[in-house]
């Protein structure tokens, strides 16, 4: 007997027909990242379509954070249903040891054509911390299989993030979200982020930490934009020097392009900005343009190559069911058409010129560390806010005597405000961000910008 359902089986008709569906969600669903005890209940969205999401009422919202940064060209985009519906009725899964199928073998193949050229080899997952735990997986036995059995420890920068499983809970900043697990969590060296005024501090961290890289397995790291951290941003020039550092001392790199790649920064990754090429790069998120659940973790030949041996021992152990699952993968290259179009191209141009813009309008001064500063009354606690843009990312982290922290009062202000005037915005406590889908326009931009510039106002 199931002493959860409350209601009796034969009027469960009646109850669905009697409650709203945030009623029928609050009795049976547990929300990720959501406090439960204080949460109001969740927005039922019955419909998407471009940068618009419906609720059960009509209301309408922009979706101003890409439904958590994968939404590229808009909600239920025909293209990509139209794609993925045709794959469903030829293939919609199938095991992936043994077998492959077209749709994995052409996204392999055309991913290959865009990323960095050093890359040889696409494995598949199926979301971005699954993308993450291979790349770790694959830096640590590469040196295994080799004999090196020392070189296991794993260099990443603070405040980072790389997903909720253990392998990657443990490499991102050691935070309330995972203190319960700490015990579990293996030992993770960190470098300072090369932000600026950083720069030299984080250069010569790395360099000490160079002196032992006999023990160093690999350095992973969010190129450029560190997200879920706060949208904290650091200069290409400095990654360069970190990742020539580690590739000196035999130390592998891991970009976690998660969030970064497909356009976001305004190149088609972030390591685009840069020379010298990490040794593997973890995709996920814009992956199927935000239509289905795909993991992609890529690597040069000779990690690849470390891997092929008559000793069975040396095999890569990682799968998941939905491996390179046919219908993700088809989105995946769906995506890929609309992205790799001048159409798209000059959108992301135009975000960016659009942010400029704002931050300009909004702009006062600089502070000592080239930030825009804006300085407003002292009031709640705010003194002022700096604001951030890499490609099609702008970030303002509001300044208050709370400090910076995902736990910031601030931020359920902020977010039920911008709720009540139709607009999705998920701050990262006192970071208020905009990741907009490509396909928003000028007009619900404007509105947005109008909107923070309302919500920022009333301190
Ligand atoms: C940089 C980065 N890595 C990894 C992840 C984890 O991805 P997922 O939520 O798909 O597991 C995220 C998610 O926000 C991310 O931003």
């Amino acid at each position: 007997m199931n002493e959860q359902i409350e209601y009796p089986v034969e009027n469960t008709q009646l109850y669905i027909q009697q409650s709203s569906l945030s009623q029928r969600d609050e009795k049976v669903v547990w929300h990720p990242f959501t406090q439960h005890k204080t949460a109001p209940f969740s927005i039922p969205i019955v419909r998407g379509e471009g940068a618009y999401l419906y609720d059960d009422t009509g209301k309408k919202y922009i979706d101003a954070i890409a439904s958590w940064w994968v939404n590229l060209h808009g909600h239920s985009h025909p293209y990509i249903a139209q794609k993925v519906a045709e794959q469903f009725s030829k293939l919609e899964q199938v095991i992936f040891a043994g077998f492959t199928h077209e749709p994995a073998v052409r996204l392999a193949e055309r991913l290959l054509e865009i990323l960095p050229k050093n890359q040889t080899k696409i494995f598949y997952s199926d979301n971005g911390s699954t993308a993450v735990e291979v790349a770790l997986k694959m830096a640590i036995q590469y040196f295994h299989n080799q004999g090196f059995t020392k070189k296991t420890k794993v260099i990443a920068l603070e405040n980072g993030y790389h997903g909720d499983t253990f392998g990657t809970m443990a490499v991102g900043a050691k935070s309330a979200f995972n203190s319960p697990f700490e015990g579990f969590l293996y030992e993770t060296i960190y470098l300072p982020v090369p932000i600026k005024g950083q720069e030299e501090h984080s250069l010569k961290t790395m360099k000490d930490l160079m002196q032992n890289a006999d023990e160093i397995a690999c350095f992973i790291f969010e190129p450029l934009i560190q997200g879920a951290g706060g949208m904290v941003m650091y200069e290409p020039e400095m990654l360069e020097e970190l990742i020539k550092l580690a590739k000196q001392n035999g130390v592998l790199t891991i970009a976690d392009e998660i969030m970064t790649g497909f356009g976001r920064t305004g190149k088609l990754f972030a390591t685009d900005y840069i020379e010298t090429k990490p040794d593997i790069l973890c995709l996920s998120k814009g992956l199927t343009g935000g239509a289905m659940a795909l993991g992609v973790t890529s690597c040069t030949q000779e990690i690849y190559d470390a891997f092929l041996s008559e000793d069975r021992k040396k095999t890569l152990f990682h799968s998941h069911s939905f491996t390179a699952n046919p219908l993700a993968c088809t989105a995946g290259l769906a995506s890929l058409d609309l992205l790799l179009t001048e159409e798209t191209n000059s959108k992301i141009l135009k975000i960016n010129q659009l942010h400029n813009e704002f931050k300009l309008k909004i702009d006062r001064s600089d502070d000592e560390n080239g930030q825009n500063v804006v300085c407003v009354d002292i009031d709640y606690n705010l003194l002022k806010h700096k604001i951030r843009i890499k490609g099609t990312i702008l970030a303002i982290e509001i300044q208050t005597v709370e400090g910076t922290s995902y736990f910031n009062n601030i931020r359920d202000i902020a977010y039920q405000f911008f709720i009540e005037k139709g607009i999705l915005v998920r701050p990262l406590g006192n970071v208020i961000y905009l990741l907009p889908p490509y396909c928003i326009s000028e007009e619900d931009l404007a509105y947005i910008y109008g909107c923070i510039e309302e919500f920022l106002d009333r301190f």
